[in-house]
């Protein structure tokens, strides 16, 4: 391990790699979060040393850690670290790891997993200062508690995975949008599981991956985890998705999420709906992968979920330099919502949803393990 420039750990350069093993973009260890900045990549690999909350609320709110399971681990580890710190008073242990929850809840608004972990972890905290009065053991059973996040993440993804692979055969085309893989999540990825399990049945597949403009994270991120991987990828800017569709080489179009509404309306990286819309138009299935920790019963269309919009410096100065003329207006949403009309299916970790969404999601979560 060698440090680099920036302040972190720098592992290796992404070509020195030898291991095809995914790259993990959290680990907990030593009481560190430890953070791959994914806005270097595919450059550099760099492990940010976390210690405060702070810092996760700005390695989420910087997008060094992006993709919706992802933030919400993140933030998982961000309340353990807020509750390390908290010195003496225990009366007071609540209220400070409630802070700290809630201040981390303001980092990103569109993806609900953020949300959901931080709701669990502060369910799990009010149980822990009903428990214990020690500190250490209610700190202990905080950590815990985003452990178990963590690892239920990479099941979920694994069984998403499993659901989504019988929509796949051999010699097909699959197009993906934005980076739903093990980078956004703890392991596979939602969209991206698939094609790792049809990697390890011999299924061959040709994924084509969208460079999402305006962040790239299809270009900097789906291309790097799959080329890793050894999977066949090939590389389009966002508006060769109708050519390529046109000419008959997209068998089906998946895409992650950061939040479905109650309706199966969908939001997800800016671009997807005009992909669904393409897709509708060439009568191609598209799907969606999700968690249910993504589902959000609670919202009822997608017209209610709060889109982020983002800096205008990432579509004038996308390039490294300027690209567009100083001054001039810029409209940067990071996301848009895919109405549930153009949704073929919805592949969660309890199987794949098909319409009417409204009383199939809501059916989920009635369902018994
Ligand atoms: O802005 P990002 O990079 O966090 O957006 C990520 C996406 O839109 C992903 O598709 C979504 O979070 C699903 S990740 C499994």
């Amino acid at each position: 391990m060698t440090t680099g420039q920036h302040s972190g750990i720098l592992n290796s350069s992404p070509a020195a790699r030898q291991s095809r093993e995914p790259l993990l973009s959290l680990r907990w260890k030593d009481g560190k979060l430890l953070m791959l900045d994914q806005r270097l990549l595919p450059e550099e690999i760099v492990f940010l040393e976390l210690t405060t909350p702070e810092e996760v609320w700005d390695g989420i709110h910087a997008m060094k850690v992006r993709g919706a399971p992802a933030i919400g681990i993140a933030a998982a580890y961000g309340v353990v670290l807020g509750a390390n710190a908290c010195q003496g008073d225990s009366d007071n242990w609540l209220g400070h790891v409630t802070a700290v929850a809630e201040h981390l809840a303001t980092s990103r608004p569109t993806a609900v997993n953020l949300f959901w972990a931080l709701d669990r972890m502060k369910a799990r905290a009010a149980q822990l200062a009903a428990e214990h009065a020690d500190q250490a053991k209610r700190n202990e059973g905080l950590l815990a508690e985003a452990i178990a996040i963590h690892r239920e993440d990479e099941e979920v993804c694994r069984k998403i995975g499993e659901h989504a692979l019988p929509l796949f055969a051999s010699g097909m085309g699959v197009l993906t949008h934005c980076n739903a893989g093990g980078l956004a999540t703890a392991k596979y990825g939602t969209a991206l599981a698939p094609f790792y399990l049809a990697q390890e049945q011999g299924i061959d597949l040709k994924i084509y991956a969208d460079e999402t403009r305006p962040v790239l994270q299809g270009a900097r991120l789906t291309a790097f985890e799959l080329q890793q991987a050894g999977i066949d990828v090939t590389l389009l800017c966002d508006n060769m998705a109708g050519l390529v569709m046109s000419k008959g080489w997209i068998d089906a179009v998946i895409v992650g999420t950061d939040r479905i509404a109650a309706n199966g309306d969908v939001a997800n990286k800016i671009g997807t709906y005009s992909l669904a819309v393409l897709a509708k138009a060439h009568n191609i299935p598209f799907y969606v992968a999700s968690p249910l920790s993504t589902i959000d019963l609670e919202t009822e269309s997608g017209q209610l979920i709060p889109i982020e919009e983002r800096p205008e410096h990432e579509v004038t100065e996308g390039f490294g330099k300027r690209t567009a003329p100083s001054g001039i207006k810029v409209f940067n949403p990071s996301f848009d919502v895919t109405p549930h009309h153009l949704i073929t299916a919805i592949i969660t970790e309890k199987g794949v949803v098909k319409p009417p969404f409204k009383d199939n999601l809501a059916s989920l979560f009635k369902k018994a393990d």
